[in-house]
């Protein structure tokens, strides 16, 4: 399991990725100006569809102002972000990389929004909150790198109020193996994709009931042929955060998208009494 974590993270390792980001974000204006979240977007929603998925989910997800909400697998603390500025929420990240936690706190400096949104570097096998702590768990672009599903969604559960929701958008496997390298994985050594069949059977026994279920695989596809049609996304993009490979590992995920290989879930589901 520690070979895995090791693996996930060195993925994610992003060597030098809080200078890099001050010198992209120069781009954007001086270092005193504050940013809107949004201005970030190109580069800080790390998941296919970017700004607008996260915005579906919390709509579905019912999110409101005096919730607290955790980001399991937060990234460089774009959705956090959103989410709070948005929904006027509290909201805590966790990230296995500490350079993503570093890069999501100075980012969340920028915008101004440090008072309402904090990240802690934690792995969402061993989550450091105590029990029912949260309104609302969102799960976005990560359980592909967890092997230990059942343990996942336990400790989701784990940080959920009674009543409180599980909102994910995942990527599913369809049809065989992606085209490696992938934006999660640079090989099948770190990615544990379920189709999406199994990822429910796997979450439900955890103590929870759907609410909403739905492919987005069609929006993904279409989302994907609109980026090929408009060229590169503007500067600063995931590229800042990922290096300059990232447009090979965006254009494999688009390619195992389009043939089939792969699927995008979204879903949200009600904390119940567990079965296990
Ligand atoms: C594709 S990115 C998605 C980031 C963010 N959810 C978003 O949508 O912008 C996957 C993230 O999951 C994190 N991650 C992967 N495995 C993890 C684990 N076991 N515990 C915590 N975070 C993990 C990675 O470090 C990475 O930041």
């Amino acid at each position: 399991m520690n070979d895995i974590l090791d693996g996930v993270r060195d993925h994610y390792r992003a060597t030098g990725l809080a200078e890099r980001l001050k010198t992209a974000l120069t781009a954007l204006g001086p270092e005193e100006q504050r940013l809107l979240p949004q201005q970030l977007a190109a580069l800080d929603q790390f998941h296919t569809r970017g700004l607008a998925a996260t915005a579906e989910l919390a709509e579905l997800a019912g999110l409101t102002a005096d919730m607290s909400i955790l980001d399991v697998g937060s990234g460089v603390g774009g959705p956090a972000r959103f989410l709070a500025a948005t929904y006027g929420c509290r909201v805590t990240g966790v990230d296995l990389s500490e350079p993503f936690v570093d890069a999501a706190r100075y980012l969340t400096e920028r915008t101004g929004q440090s008072g309402q949104v904090s990240f802690e570097t934690a792995s969402a096998l061993d989550l450091p909150f105590d029990d029912g702590q949260f309104d609302v768990v969102l799960l976005q672009h990560v359980a592909m790198n967890i092997s230990d599903r059942a343990r996942l969604y336990r400790e989701i559960r784990r940080m959920l109020k009674a009543g409180g929701r599980f909102a994910t958008f995942d990527v599913v496997s369809i049809s065989g193996e992606p085209h490696y390298p992938v934006p999660w994985a640079r090989t099948p050594a770190t990615s544990f994709l379920l189709a999406a069949a199994a990822t429910r059977e796997a979450i439900e026994p955890a103590g929870f009931r759907a609410l909403a279920w739905r492919d987005d695989t069609e929006a993904a596809k279409a989302w994907i042929a609109q980026l090929r049609e408009s060229g590169p996304p503007p500067s600063p993009n995931l590229g800042v955060v990922m290096g300059p490979e990232f447009a090979q590992l965006a254009a494999n995920l688009g390619r195992s998208l389009v043939e089939g290989r792969l699927g995008i879930l979204t879903a949200v589901f009600e904390a119940v009494p567990s079965n296990t």
